[in-house]
């Protein structure tokens, strides 16, 4: 109805306003009773401007709401950090269309894994009344509908259209980039730009001046969506993984709260997606891409919602002797050059040896940072000489040098692409100059 109107709203500057409803649907060919007025809209008169809201009433965090119909009995999940030894019933209020809904009551699904913290990740679900076109949501700790007009409303995402859901994926693959923070200043994120990654969503607390430059450069041309993760200002996230190490409220300034986010927002635009580091690279070692790496492992495997993808360290120590690929030109750069490490631990397999995944986001329900909590389809763990992450970091190893590592120069295969494309990104912004300043 909403198609019929605007293509035909020349109509209201000849028609007399008493017969502006009928003859309206006629011309738009198809013919309505006269239809009342529309009682004024009531809602929403205030939206929540940032990615973490604080409920009231409550020592809960609301992040985002989302259309989701997986689960039967339910229409809607709401992510949110949620404080785990304050729980009380929560209730859903929904904007349907600018008025005020009835409440419904919630089922909170908080996630299995917590690392020890007090603040954690939980799906707060519940179902929309019958005859409401839901356009917003927002929690309520009592039953009874407040009708003030000061509370934050969620918009919901991810509201159904029409129309063949598979064709309509605008992305193949997007890169889930779960948190920056710390002022972290490594460029290596123009990695990225090696494989056909479609568009890198990344949560963004703090970052350093030049990756500053470098993201909004980025963000200018769509691939990159930045995310704002503003958690500092609510919470004290903690700089590790595990409460008992490193204290604080909520696990690594928030990630398992991104990484679902990120996985929610991609659903009905994404085929894949990449939950990995910034300075992780998922590396195909018998394709040229990821795109014909995911078509043959996905027919192998069709019942497959979730690949598992080994990770390799590169020790950061360990230089490729021939300075074949050390670029005097970004020397100037901060981060380091990945294509001047070439060698690779064997990973300690009598030891946990942490995955990273790559997901069909419509058959997960919730993830964690090296597996997946609940999924509607099954797993795979991808063999490391098919696919396996580039990781150059400090040596997990101990200090080993180059002759008990393993020579691994697959990399390099994609120079001709990689270098090009990081200098371009690098001259956008402003980190690298073409010629020198005047
Ligand atoms: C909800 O939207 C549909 C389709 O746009 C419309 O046909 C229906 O009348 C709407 N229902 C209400 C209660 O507004
Ligand atoms: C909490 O209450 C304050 C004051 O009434 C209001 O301004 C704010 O929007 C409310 N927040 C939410 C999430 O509803
Ligand atoms: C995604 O992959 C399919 C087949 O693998 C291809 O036809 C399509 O063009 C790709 N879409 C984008 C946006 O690259
Ligand atoms: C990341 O967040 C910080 C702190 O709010 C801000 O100063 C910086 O401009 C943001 N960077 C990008 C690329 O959005
Ligand atoms: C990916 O690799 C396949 C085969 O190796 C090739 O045919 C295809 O053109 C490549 N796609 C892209 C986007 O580079
Ligand atoms: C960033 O690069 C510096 C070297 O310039 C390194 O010491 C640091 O560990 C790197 N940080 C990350 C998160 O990779």
């Amino acid at each position: 109805r909403k198609g019929n109107f605007s293509s035909c709203s020349f109509l209201l500057w000849f028609l007399p306003s008493f017969s502006f409803s009928m003859s309206l649907d006629i011309s738009c060919g198809v013919l309505f009773p006269p239809r009342l007025p529309e009682p004024p809209k009531i809602c929403p008169v205030r939206t929540a401007e940032h990615t973490i809201t604080p409920l009231n009433n409550t020592d809960h965090f609301l992040v985002s709401a989302f259309m989701d119909q997986r689960v039967k009995g339910f229409d809607l999940r709401i992510i949110s950090i949620f404080k785990t030894n304050s729980a009380k019933p929560l209730y859903c209020l929904f904007c349907c269309a600018g008025q005020l809904s009835n409440t419904t009551p919630t089922n909170i699904l908080q996630h299995a894994e917590n690392f020890g913290f007090l603040f954690v990740t939980a799906d707060i679900m519940c179902q929309i009344p019958q005859n409401c076109n839901a356009t917003h949501v927002t929690l309520q700790t009592k039953p009874e509908r407040v009708k003030a007009l000061d509370q934050l409303w969620l918009p919901i995402r991810n509201q159904k259209t029409t129309g063949n859901e598979e064709k309509k994926l605008q992305f193949n693959f997007t890169v889930c980039i779960s948190n920056l923070f710390g002022g972290i200043n490594n460029v290596s994120a123009s990695h990225h730009t090696l494989h056909s990654v479609d568009r890198v969503v990344i949560y963004n607390t703090s970052c350093g001046p030049e990756l500053d430059l470098l993201f909004q450069s980025y963000s200018r041309t769509g691939f990159l969506e930045i995310v704002p993760w503003p958690i500092d200002l609510f919470l004290s996230p903690s700089w590790g993984w595990l409460y008992s190490l490193s204290g604080g409220d909520v696990h690594y300034f928030g990630q398992l709260a991104t990484l679902n986010e990120c996985v929610y927002r991609s659903m009905d635009r994404s085929r894949y997606v990449l939950l990995n580091d910034i300075d992780e690279i998922i590396m195909p070692y018998q394709h040229n891409n990821l795109t014909s790496l995911m078509n043959t492992l996905q027919q192998q495997h069709p019942k497959v919602g979730v690949f598992l993808i080994e990770n390799h360290v590169f020790p950061k120590t360990v230089f490729e002797p021939s300075k074949r690929f050390h670029l005097p030109k970004w020397d100037e750069v901060p981060g380091f050059n990945i294509l001047e490490h070439i060698y690779r631990e064997d990973p300690d397999r009598t030891k946990y040896h942490p995955y990273k995944l790559i997901v069909q986001p419509r058959l997960v329900e919730q993830v964690s940072v090296h597996d997946v909590l609940k999924a509607f389809g099954t797993t795979y763990i991808v063999p490391p000489d098919v696919c396996r992450i580039i990781h150059v970091r400090g040596s997990l190893r101990g200090k080993l040098d180059a002759k008990e590592l393993n020579e691994d120069t697959r990399l390099w295969d994609f120079h001709e692409k990689l270098i090009p494309n990081v200098d371009k990104a690098l001259e956008r912004a402003g980190l690298l100059r073409s010629e020198p300043a005047l």
